[in-house]
């Protein structure tokens, strides 16, 4: 089950992934089965509707779950370790060092009452044993990385006094400040107006090549992926659907999920009329529907059984194609070789 490619060794693998959360409605499983590779020097995008369990894979890998949350079963390796078990303590270390991780509400992740060099300087001093100095003269150092200008007087600024573009710029440096090997950004776009969001997206590719790091973009932004993102994993209902190079993923896609997200998303040679949003609602936790999760919305679900009962596995249908779970991934290929 890895994807083909050339290029990269498997930084961080999840296999089998399985996570619960206990609710006051019962347990659910918010990431249920979920197999992703994240290589050495590129960028994965990992999209999905709402709810689809696309952060709760990472703060899975990171140790950060919410109340009530565990992984159940399935393995994270990085760089071959398994880290699925790791203990709190070794997670602390890990993570930002290893793994830094810019979270979805990130702008609302600053604390107003700190200046932004004493809350990248924590950063550093927590984990490098770092003198003071020493950590603002990383945060100064780190914030010039991320573009800020003149980094040395900012580095007193509180969060207030930033734009929303600087303090996800701040939120940058914080992930990247211990230099990490992966760096894992759930939707850095989403609160930026459109001209920042192009910004902060160039200053990822460039940190991405300038410090050698892969990069995990969380998004909705089908543009993003298809300019930035080499691999693609496309999540629907806690599962992995199709994975794969962008290139196959969204060029000719296995998957009926992947082509109605394609379908409803805004193309830059679209009109906004032409845009056919998803039928149908996306799953409801306590209460999966058995088989294929998608097939209730599926338009090329027929009179097959398989659909509705059983769950379709993640398979490569070539050597060289992109991994895909359903039942009607022959026929996508045939109907695709046919037109
Ligand atoms: N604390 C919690 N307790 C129970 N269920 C939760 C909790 N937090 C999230 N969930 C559920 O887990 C599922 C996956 O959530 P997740 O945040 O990973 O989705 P997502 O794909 O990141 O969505 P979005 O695009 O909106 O960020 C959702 O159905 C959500 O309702
Ligand atoms: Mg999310």
């Amino acid at each position: 089950m890895t994807v083909k490619s050339d290029e990269g060794d498997v930084l961080l693998d999840i296999r089998s992934l399985r996570t619960r959360i206990e609710t006051l409605r019962g347990v659910v499983h918010p990431v249920n089965d979920v197999s992703l590779q994240c290589r050495a020097g590129r960028t994965l995008a990992v999209v999905g509707e709402s709810g689809s369990g696309k952060s709760m894979t990472f703060l899975s890998v990171l140790g950060l779950l919410p109340a009530g949350g565990s992984i159940e079963s399935g393995s994270v390796t990085y760089l071959g370790r398994e880290i699925s078990t790791a203990s709190p303590k070794e997670m602390r270390r890990l993570r930002g060092k290893s793994i830094g991780m810019i979270f979805q509400d990130s702008l609302a992740g600053l604390n107003p009452s700190f200046t932004v060099g004493e809350q990248i300087g924590d950063v550093v001093r927590h984990h490098e044993n770092a003198s003071r100095s020493q950590a603002r003269e990383r945060a100064i150092e780190t914030l010039g990385l991320v573009g800020l200008p003149n980094p040395r007087e900012r580095v007193d600024y509180y969060p207030h006094q930033l734009s929303g573009g600087m303090r996800q710029r701040v939120m940058i440096a914080m992930g990247v400040a211990l230099r990490p090997r992966v760096l894992v950004a759930d939707e850095p776009t989403t609160a930026l107006d459109v001209t920042v969001q192009a910004q902060i997206m160039e200053l990822l590719d460039g940190l991405r090549r300038e410090l050698g790091m892969s990069l995990v973009v969380i998004t909705h932004d089908l543009g993003v992926v298809a300019r930035y993102a080499e691999d693609v994993a496309v999540m629907y209902g806690g599962r992995v659907v199709e994975h794969g190079s962008v290139r196959q993923v969204l060029k000719s896609t296995n998957h009926p999920y992947t082509e109605a997200l394609l379908r409803s998303s805004p193309r830059p040679d679209a009109s906004v009329a032409e845009l056919d949003p998803i039928p149908g609602q996306p799953p409801n936790l306590l209460a999966v529907p058995p088989g294929c999760g998608f097939h209730p919305r599926c338009h090329r679900r027929d009179g097959r059984e398989d659909c509705t009962v059983q769950i379709p596995q993640l398979r490569a249908l070539s050597p060289t194609s992109q991994l895909t779970a359903c039942h009607h991934a022959e026929e996508m290929v045939m109907q695709e070789v046919s037109t």
